[in-house]
């Protein structure tokens, strides 16, 4: 029998919100900033806080040689697949405290709701807390998600090194992971769904006074990552023809990823230059090394992958012209993600039985999801976010907002885990 939505108890909104509160304080830098490194002291205090709240609502935990986080609800029909949900609690330097965070600690209350409400899943309800979705220490997004999918394997992740030559197996040790990565990946149906709560990180839902955004679409992301050495020297002493400033070389390839991106004929095409970083860093010397990491993106794979080829070209001339030494590597090259019809028809209607306003949307970021959706049918349900803004610390999506995202996760996962 479906679970009756008569019968379903409120979302307890004030205890979510206080608990949101008190993650955020668990951070690198100061409140209002949030920042989690992939296993700093504050990423490692952040998991047994998260860990901590799993044991309080009654969930089973088992976590992965990377670290990936298993809070499960065990169903009655324990030979079914179970549903999944999850998102992230790392965070780049400098975000907010919601970006993962919803999803988290909100799937948590949906839980909590669920039970609250004498809800017995047939199906288990797992909660994944996804290791690194955050580009942060080895310059990869969605290192746990990747793992488990098996889009990357341990062999590639093994070679990962942090910007002081620390490998994923250093940091994994001091994070007590000594098993094997091998063992991460996840079996063929090990899950019938996943469903991702995220705040939207863009304006359009806020634009159009809408609460619930369900993802169809998740753009294709790629980043390079360039190497640039030329030759130093003093800033009096180096007359200009000789310079071979990697500074200069650098500016150019920015400004490259541009008109990259400006001319590829879609609007959807994005570049960022995030990371410009040059050596020795003294103002009367000349640059002598760069180190540059640029993310391109697309909702087209071809436009995506044009844009590339393009600055990938543009590196290789200016580097050229300039006689400039570098490395070029593509760290990840992605595909869009095509999120389960089904899944989201489904979402679409718990929105209109609650009279919930909603719409079908892409998603222009991406998540753990675009991996999810390589391993089992998946989407999202995003919630507004004041003016559209992320990965920063005035990121903000009130109390109403995150109570209605996670009553329409709450019914989701009670009518997945019914059937
Ligand atoms: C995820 O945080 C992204 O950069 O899209
Ligand atoms: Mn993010
Ligand atoms: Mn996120």
């Amino acid at each position: 029998m479906l679970f009756c939505l008569s019968r379903f108890r409120p979302i307890d909104i004030a205890r979510l919100q206080r608990e949101i509160d008190e993650l955020a304080l668990i951070s690198e830098n100061p409140p209002p900033v949030v920042t989690r490194v992939l296993f700093s002291e504050a990423d490692l205090r952040a998991r047994t806080f998260v860990r901590n709240l799993c044991r309080e609502a009654g969930l089973t935990l088992r976590e992965d040689a990377v670290g990936n986080i298993f809070a499960r609800w065990n169903g009655t029909e324990t030979a079914q697949p179970p549903i999944a949900t999850g998102s992230h609690i790392d965070a780049i330097p400098n975000a907010g405290k919601y970006d993962g965070v919803v999803g988290v600690l909100g799937a948590i209350e949906a839980i909590r709701a669920l039970r609250k409400s004498g809800f017995q899943p047939k199906s288990s309800i797992e909660l994944i807390i996804f290791t690194a979705e955050e580009p942060t220490r080895f310059g990869i997004g969605c290192l746990g998600s990747r793992l488990l999918s098996g889009v990357l394997s341990p062999e590639k992740a093994a070679l990962f090194r942090d910007g002081g030559g620390h490998s994923l197996d250093d940091w994994r040790a001091k994070a007590f992971h000594k098993e094997s990565l091998n063992s991460v990946r996840l079996p063929q149906n090990g899950y019938s769904a996943f469903v991702e709560l995220h705040i939207e990180q863009g304006p359009i839902l806020e634009n159009e006074k809408l609460s619930i955004g369900i993802v169809e679409k998740i753009a294709a992301p790629s980043t390079l990552r360039i190497r640039l050495t030329g030759g130093g020297g003093h800033a009096g002493a180096v007359l200009m023809p000789e310079r071979r400033d990697a500074l200069l070389a650098g500016a150019e390839i920015a400004l490259a990823v541009e008109n990259s991106v400006l001319t590829s004929g879609s609007p959807d095409t994005v570049g960022t230059t995030g990371v410009f970083r040059i050596e020795p860093g003294a103002v009367n010397s000349v640059p002598c090394r760069a180190w540059l990491e640029i993310d391109l993106r697309d909702t087209q794979i071809a436009t995506r992958d044009a844009a590339l080829q393009k600055t990938e070209s543009a590196v290789r001339e200016i580097c050229q012209r300039r006689k400039i030494e570098f490395t070029l590597d593509r760290v990840n090259v992605d595909p869009p993600a095509i999120c389960d019809s089904t899944l989201v028809e489904t979402i679409f209607e718990i929105c209109s039985e609650l009279h919930i306003s909603s719409k079908r949307m892409i998603s222009r970021a991406y998540h753990d999801s675009l991996f999810m959706a390589q391993v089992c049918p998946t989407t999202m349900i995003f919630i507004p976010c004041r003016g559209g803004v992320s990965h920063r610390p005035d990121e903000y999506s009130s109390p109403e907002q995150i109570e209605k995202g996670v009553a329409i996760l709450a019914r989701t996962l009670s009518r997945l885990a019914s059937s």
